[in-house]
């Protein structure tokens, strides 16, 4: 028996607009909720519905606080390849959040651990996430915890998997140009967070999807931990989901 419950949608846009409503309504209920966001093409169409909803004058996000969930280290923020400038230009620059409430692992920083131990330390603060927006990697990971020994408890400082660097070279010029690390919240991190919006679309992510929500919970399936989450809700299009 499983927690999760798994709304599999017809389109990419009606999967992106569920997630977004769910946002919305958590931003209604708790106006300066704390939301964790991820990056990648998944959440684009989620993003391009919260800026609507902003516009539209449905959702003020004056007092909302984020933390993304992941950042490549060393990167510089003006970097178009950066998950700094994502958020910038998919999301931040267009809706009413201020600066201080926002927040991304600093891929500038000059010690990457002392910046991890930092960034957990003001999730902490905050007191922990409200709702977690995720998508997942091909080979399972979340954020970028990749498939490991063991699950990471908080924010850290990791080399990224042949595999992730392989898959993100359609962002970058071409692979050797895609940095081998990053920073990322932890596995406990993202458990720790009150609930949990897991994203996929695309046919290729239905293995993958399949695997973590019905395999076995182990570590060198990151996603698979969500299994044992109290509230997640798994959001897919079609192909996606096409195995759930
Ligand atoms: C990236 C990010 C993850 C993201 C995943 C899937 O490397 N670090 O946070 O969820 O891989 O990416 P996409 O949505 O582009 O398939």
């Amino acid at each position: 028996m499983s927690n999760l419950k798994i709304l599999v949608r017809e389109s990419y846009e009606l999967m992106s607009s569920r997630a977004a409503s769910i946002i919305e309504n958590q931003i209604h209920d708790k106006p300066d909720s704390v939301l964790g966001l991820a990056t990648g093409s998944t959440p684009l169409g989620v993003y391009a519905e919260m800026m609507l909803k902003y516009k539209a004058g449905d959702t003020d996000f004056s007092r909302v606080r984020t933390f993304n969930l992941d950042e490549y280290y060393p990167i510089k923020k003006a970097d178009a390849q950066s998950y700094y400038y994502y958020m910038r230009k998919n999301l931040f620059d267009f809706i009413n959040i201020p600066d201080e409430n926002i927040h991304i692992p600093d891929g500038e920083a000059t010690d990457p651990n002392t910046e991890c131990y930092t960034y957990e330390e003001k999730i902490t603060a905050l007191g922990g996430i409200d709702l977690q927006i995720l998508g997942i990697g091909v080979n399972g990971h979340i954020g970028f915890n990749e498939p490991a020994k063991a699950f990471a408890a908080a924010t850290h400082h990791v080399k990224l998997d042949a595999s992730t660097i392989k898959e993100n070279a359609r962002f970058f010029a071409n692979e050797k140009t895609v940095p081998t690390h990053a920073l990322t919240m932890g596995i406990g991190t993202i458990m720790r967070a009150t609930k949990i919006i897991l994203l996929a679309n695309g046919a290729k992510k239905a293995e993958t999807l399949r695997d973590a929500l019905y395999g076995p919970i182990t570590p060198q399936n990151p996603a698979s931990v969500l299994q044992l989450h109290r509230d997640v809700t798994v959001i897919t299009d079609r192909d996606a989901g096409r195995l759930l």
